[in-house]
């Protein structure tokens, strides 16, 4: 995928990445409505002792409602394209993995080769060099820093300001280059941690690590009953997160004490790299139905999408999906639709020519809502993963990423759908005249990040 970083558009959630290409994904890269730039800052006045409240505080936005934004991006993103930016030394010189937006307009970019900071109009204020660590997972803007995690073990946090290393802590071998996110709250930070074998595709994240974001030192430490894949843990309250494991089991868990409150769903032996969400009182998560490693990829198999009550962990309802829906969907109030409704991109990667759709069901009940029937895989791999190998190689960061077919999707504040595809195309989404199929100019706009190429 072309990983210029667009305009505020980036946030990126690709698959993970590396060279067990089994069919991971890069990272998943969340991609990010393009507007935030032009959205007013809410920085909330400084004489007020509140807490400063960043426009997009982590990869997933902010709590409580991830993955929606209070502003609304351009619906034209093609021809509202800002600025852009590609690594000096090429494009495919690092891989890019999350954005963050500060109450200031900047944007804070984590890539293969570390974290950089640029103002509103892509200036680059700093830059934070991690090589030979890579900095795989999306960082959060928490206190004054930014907090990411590297391959080499370590949790890092940098002075926003500078650019400057405020604390580091080992605190395991390794931490997977699969595409989690590190996130903080309330003086804490949790970052997926401990890559190594068993899991059902090989090695995989086994530990979830607690530490104070004031200082870094370790908390506690959990090993769910599976490990965890593009680790995603989402505040539910002052007190609790929720996330999933690779067989999309959900956990409630004490932010202060690692104790788990409830655990529930998933399919033993399977292996997804999708995520959970929250939003309408429950914890949506997703599986795959067939056990791994699966017999032949398709594109036609099936997953889960299963919805659980954020209180008691009970399930509420889940329907199955005609495609893996290997990504972390969002929740929120999408345009047309009424209540709230679970955005859902479905697709498997990695298998030439298949296709990939995205499906918004309801938050209450499952009911599909609309359909958007997007690209084909077109390439043996996914945009740039093949054309930039060698230059990636050569540089000493991982040759590919095989990110998941679309990135978690966002939704701005008009309901309008923003979602990054393995192609290379970024689509807005709008089901403008309410027959449930997303169809024509008006109702879909995409911009083809490989436009930018700024490489003979
Ligand atoms: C983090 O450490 C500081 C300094 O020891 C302490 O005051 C603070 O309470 C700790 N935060 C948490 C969440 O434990």
């Amino acid at each position: 995928m072309a990983r210029a970083l667009l305009a505020a558009v980036a946030t990126g959630s690709l698959g993970f990445c590396l060279a067990d290409a089994v069919e991971g994904d890069c990272k998943d890269g969340e991609q990010q409505g393009l507007s935030f730039i032009q959205a007013k800052a809410m920085a909330r006045d400084p004489a007020s002792k509140k807490a400063v409240e960043y426009h997009w505080g982590s990869g997933r936005g902010n709590f409580p409602e991830y993955a929606v934004s209070h502003a609304t991006a351009p619906f034209e993103l093609a021809k509202k394209i800002a600025w852009t930016w590609s690594h000096p030394m090429g494009r495919f010189a690092t891989l890019t993995y999350g954005t963050a937006i500060d109450h200031q307009r900047n944007i804070y970019l984590s890539g293969a080769d570390g974290v950089r900071k640029f103002d509103e109009s892509g200036k680059q204020l700093w830059e934070y060099e991690s090589l030979p660590a890579e900095m795989m997972d999306a960082p959060s803007l928490h206190d004054g820093k930014v907090i990411g995690s590297d391959t080499k073990g370590n949790v890092v946090a940098l002075d926003m300001e500078t650019g400057k290393v405020v604390w580091k802590s080992k605190v395991a071998k390794e931490i997977g280059q699969d595409n989690g996110f590190t996130m903080a709250k309330g003086g804490v930070a949790l970052a997926a941690c401990d890559w190594r074998n068993p899991g059902p595709k090989g090695e995989a994240n086994h530990r979830i690590q607690a530490l104070n974001a004031s200082t870094g030192n370790l908390m506690w430490s959990y090993e769910p009953d599976n490990p965890v894949w593009n680790f995603l843990p989402l505040f539910v309250d002052d007190g609790d997160f929720v996330f999933q494991d690779l067989t999309g089991k959900a956990y409630r868990v004490d932010l202060h004490t690692g104790n788990v409150l409830w655990k529930n769903g998933g399919l033993d032996g399977t292996w997804t790299d999708g995520g959970a969400a929250v939003g309408n009182g429950m914890v949506f998560t997703v599986h795959n139905n067939e056990k791994a490693p699966l017999d032949g990829l398709t594109e036609f198999n099936p997953g889960t999408l299963s919805a659980f009550n954020l209180k008691t962990g009970d399930l509420v309802w889940k329907v199955v999906t005609p495609r893996p829906p290997n990504n972390a969907p969002a929740v929120g109030k999408v345009r047309n639709l009424d209540g709230l409704s679970v955005v859902m991109p479905v697709c498997q990667q990695v298998v030439p020519g298949s296709n990939c759709d995205v499906h918004v069901y309801s938050a209450d009940n499952g009911n599909l809502q609309w359909v958007f029937h997007g690209p084909q895989q077109t390439g043996l791999l996914q945009a740039g993963d093949m054309e930039g190998l060698a230059f990636r190689t050569a540089r000493g960061v991982r040759g590919m990423c095989l990110p998941n077919g679309w990135s978690a999707p966002s939704i701005d504040a008009e309901g309008t759908v923003f979602v990054g595809n393995e192609e290379g195309n970024l689509y807005a989404l709008r089901d403008v005249d309410g027959n449930g199929v997303i169809y024509g100019d008006d109702e879909m706009q995409s911009f083809d990040t490989k436009v930018l190429r700024t490489w003979a």
